[in-house]
């Protein structure tokens, strides 16, 4: 039998592309990760397109729901972003519940409520490791995707240090440093991390 063929990864040739997502972190410092790569940078918010509901079990699924969802709703290439912070030592979560954990009804997301309760379900494990995963898809309106993953690994820190950045970054820190992501410059966070690591895998896969 013959061996299966790799496929070649579809290239993005067009002139505009919208990334589908609603957090404002993550458009951010996509926007900046960027630059003027593509002539046009649109949000799904742009076009009033509504975030789909976050049904998927794996980072993958989440991240095909919203890209696949924008590009039908634009008709234009969709990159969406699924991603969070597993930690160790409780068995990778809050993991793709990791906005959840920000969650309460009726209430705006509170990541210093999601925070403590990582830092209390931690419990004084010593095992303080854990990391963030970004998966990146590429979705066209014909229903062709492409996907990427990238990983930042660190430590849980207590208690949460620094004001910039977003949702976890004041508890983790990231190997190699001491500092929290809270505690960084977006230009020294966005040099390494997990949305970093996927950015640059997707432009090798699909825009070179
Ligand atoms: P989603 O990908 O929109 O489902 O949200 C993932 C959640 O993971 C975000 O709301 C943040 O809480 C968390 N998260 C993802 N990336 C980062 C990061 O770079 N820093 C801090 N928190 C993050």
């Amino acid at each position: 039998m013959e061996p299966a063929k790799k496929q070649t990864p579809r290239k993005f040739t067009g002139d505009e592309l919208v990334v589908a997502t609603h957090n404002k972190g993550k458009l951010k410092e996509l926007r900046e990760l960027f630059g003027d790569r593509v002539q046009k940078l649109s949000a799904a918010s742009d076009y009033g397109v509504e975030a789909p509901p976050e049904t998927g079990t794996t980072f993958i699924e989440n991240a095909l729901i919203k890209a696949q969802a924008v590009a039908k709703a634009t008709g234009k290439p969709a990159l969406a972003d699924d991603s969070g912070m597993c930690v160790d030592a409780l068995d990778g979560a809050p993991g793709v519940y990791s906005a959840d954990w920000a969650e309460e009804p009726g209430k705006p997301r509170d990541f210093g409520m999601a925070m403590k309760k990582v830092h209390t379900l931690m419990a004084g494990n010593p095992d303080k490791k854990a990391h963030f995963v970004s998966c990146l898809v590429l979705a066209w309106p014909d229903g062709h995707y492409e996907t990427v993953e990238g990983y930042a690994h660190g430590s849980i820190t207590w208690p949460p240090r620094g004001d910039k950045g977003f949702g976890y970054d004041p508890i983790f820190v990231p190997d190699g440093d001491t500092r929290t992501y809270g505690e960084m410059t977006s230009d020294e966070k966005n040099a390494t991390n997990h949305r970093a690591v996927a950015f640059k895998l997707m432009m090798a896969k699909c825009f070179s």
